[in-house]
Parts: C-alpha cells; structure tokens; sequence
C-alpha cells in the first residue's frame, strides 16, 4: 500500500511526539517541520520507525518553502500554538495570520484534509487575547479550506505537558497553592494518548468538515486538579482562595519571567469553564471514547515529583489505587 504523506506542523510538542509515533506506526509518512532542526532531530527521530519521518527545518514562515511542501502531502496537520506571548512570537500570528496562509495553500494545492487543532472553551473569554486569535485562526480556515476539521481539546496531559508536570513542581516547592476563581473553573482534562487517537480517526477515516470538542472522561475542577496532583505527589499544602486584584498583581510579575509561571492573560481565560460547549459534537458523540482516567494517569509519572523520587513509599497513592 502507498503511504499517505502527511504534513506536520507543531511535531516537536506534546501531541505531535506522540501523533508522530502513531502515524508511523499506521504506515502514514510524515513530514516534520520545525523552526530547529537540531534540536527537533533529537527529539523526534526515534519517535518514527525509519524511512518514515522527514525533517525540514523552517524558521520563517516561507511563501515559496510552505508551497513546496504544501504540494507534495496528501493531508496537513497545523499543532503549533503558544501559551504565551514572547518577542516576536504573538498570539495573533501563531494562532491567527499562520492557520489563515496554512489553510490557502491546502486549498491552493487540493490536499484532502486540513487538521487544525484550537482549543475549548475561548467562545466566552472574549477578554483573553490566546481565546480570540484562536477563534478568529479557526473562522480563517473555515473560510479558506471548505472541508477543514477543527480539534477544540480542554487541558491535554502527559508526561509530557505543561500542565500537570508544571504544577507538580509548584506544589512540590511552595508551601501555599493560591486558588484563583476559589479553583471552581471546570475542565475536562484528556490524555494526550487519548486525543492521538481522536486526530488519528480523523486521518484515517472519511471525515471531513467537522469542528469537534475534544474532551476526557471526568469533569474536575481546578481545585479538584490541584487536590489529586497533590495527593499523587504525597504532599499536603495549603490551598488559599486568592482575591481576583491580588491574583492580577501576581500575574504582571509572574509574566516577566522568561518562562511565565501565570500570565495576563491566562489569569483571564481561567475564568472561563473548559467543558464542551453543546454548539459543536464531542469525541463522544462521534463514538470516539477519551478513557483514560486523570489520577490513574498522573500516578504514572507523578513519583518525579515526590522526596525519595521513584523509590518513595507513597501512602496516598497506595489508597487511590
Ligand atoms: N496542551 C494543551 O493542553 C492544549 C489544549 C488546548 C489546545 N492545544 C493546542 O494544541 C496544539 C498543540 O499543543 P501542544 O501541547 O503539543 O503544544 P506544545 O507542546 O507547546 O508545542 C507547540 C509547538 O508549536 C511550535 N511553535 C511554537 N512557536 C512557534 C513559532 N513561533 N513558529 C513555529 N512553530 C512554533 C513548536 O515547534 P518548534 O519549537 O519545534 O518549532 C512546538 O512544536 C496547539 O495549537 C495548542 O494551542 C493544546
């Protein structure tokens, strides 16, 4: 059978390691673009069994480069995005101007699919800057590309994220854990081996102009979040309900860090649950279960952050499991 060839932009991150591992174990050929090869080969090259992944390094967001390898894939998936603001890397660009000129050349060049993933929950936070890019990148490619598929997922976790593995550190170091909003903000957390599976249906099977929400099995709140990843790492810390003007202060020192502990920004997307909307179908809906479990899965890799690391005798986990 030929294989298909599949144009991966964002595959150095949290769900393109993992998609990598699971298209190329299905016989799809992909191409991995990056802004840095270097790094990117370390990263990626033992994802994929050879002769299947390609790297090309692209630092620019290149007409006549984009076009090139516009033409020669069958399907493009676009998983770039940021948290945060940092010199010339802005919400708008990333999330806005790069998906509108991604989703033209698809059209351009007639590739069959156009995946783009965006993100739950920014209908409402029409205050956050990350929600609006991302909405107006998504209106884009609805224009741009006719049969697009638009992924919206809440909080994707691994050993890998930016999240779980995040706070772990947090807790593990600061004696207090502020709570912002009381920590009532809902999620619906998915596993990024779950979410794989959700993108990898999309690729395989004939689906095709469809905006789905991508969602996990439990709905926890943030405090609920905080509680479970303490647990997991055997600590007990103080959880404080933080006034909204305190948490702002917080936030405008937290975001001059090189790497922002909290942002702006995301203080103000915080406020806003990250459940499924009823507007578009979930992952459910389409039959598409995401089961993996949150404090199942933590325990996995949580042993990281407790004293004594992997040889640590932890009570707590003894009793969840
Ligand atoms: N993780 C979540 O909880 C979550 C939730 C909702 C939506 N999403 C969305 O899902 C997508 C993938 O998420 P992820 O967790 O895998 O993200 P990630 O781990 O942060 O990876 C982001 C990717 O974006 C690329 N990137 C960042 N800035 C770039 C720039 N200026 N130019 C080119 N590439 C750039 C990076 O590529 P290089 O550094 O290799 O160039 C990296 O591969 C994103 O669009 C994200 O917004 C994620």
């Amino acid at each position: 059978m030929k294989k298909k060839e599949i144009l991966l932009f964002g595959a150095t991150g949290q769900i393109g390691k993992n998609l990598i591992r699971k298209l190329s174990q299905n016989n799809y050929k992909i191409t991995a673009v990056t802004r840095n090869i270097h790094r990117a080969g370390y990263i990626l090259k033992t994802q994929a069994n050879p002769g299947y992944l390609k790297l090309v390094e692209l630092k620019n967001f290149d007409n006549e480069k984009i076009e090139n390898l516009m033409g020669n894939c069958d399907i493009c998936i676009n998983l770039i995005g940021i948290l945060y603001e940092k010199k010339k890397n802005h919400f708008k660009n990333i999330h806005t101007i790069l998906p509108d000129l991604l989703s033209k050349k698809a059209s351009k060049y007639k590739i069959s699919k156009f995946i783009h993933l965006s993100a739950l929950g920014i209908e409402e936070a029409s205050d956050s800057e990350y929600a609006n890019s991302k909405l107006e990148g998504e209106k884009r490619i609805k224009l741009n590309f006719k049969n697009s598929i638009i992924l919206k997922p809440s909080i994707v976790y691994s050993v890998d994220d930016k999240f779980t593995t995040h706070f772990m550190t947090l807790l593990s170091r600061m004696p207090i854990m502020p709570l912002y909003y009381d920590g009532l903000t809902k999620f619906r957390p998915i596993h990024v081996t779950d979410l794989v599976k959700i993108i990898f249906e999309m690729v395989n099977n004939n689906m095709n102009n469809i905006v789905v929400e991508c969602i996990g099995p439990e709905e926890l709140t943030f405090k609920d979040i905080i509680e479970q990843l303490l647990k997991s790492i055997n600590r007990s810390r103080l959880l404080i309900p933080l006034p909204l003007f305190i948490a702002k202060i917080t936030a405008k020192i937290l975001q001059i860090l090189p790497k922002p502990l909290l942002t702006e920004d995301q203080l103000k997307l915080l406020k806003y649950n990250n459940v499924s909307s009823g507007n578009y179908k979930t992952n459910f809906d389409l039959g598409f279960k995401a089961d993996k479990i949150f404090n199942i899965e933590i325990n996995k890799y949580s042993y990281n952050w407790r004293s004594g690391g992997q040889y640590s005798k932890n009570n707590k986990i003894d009793k969840i499991k």
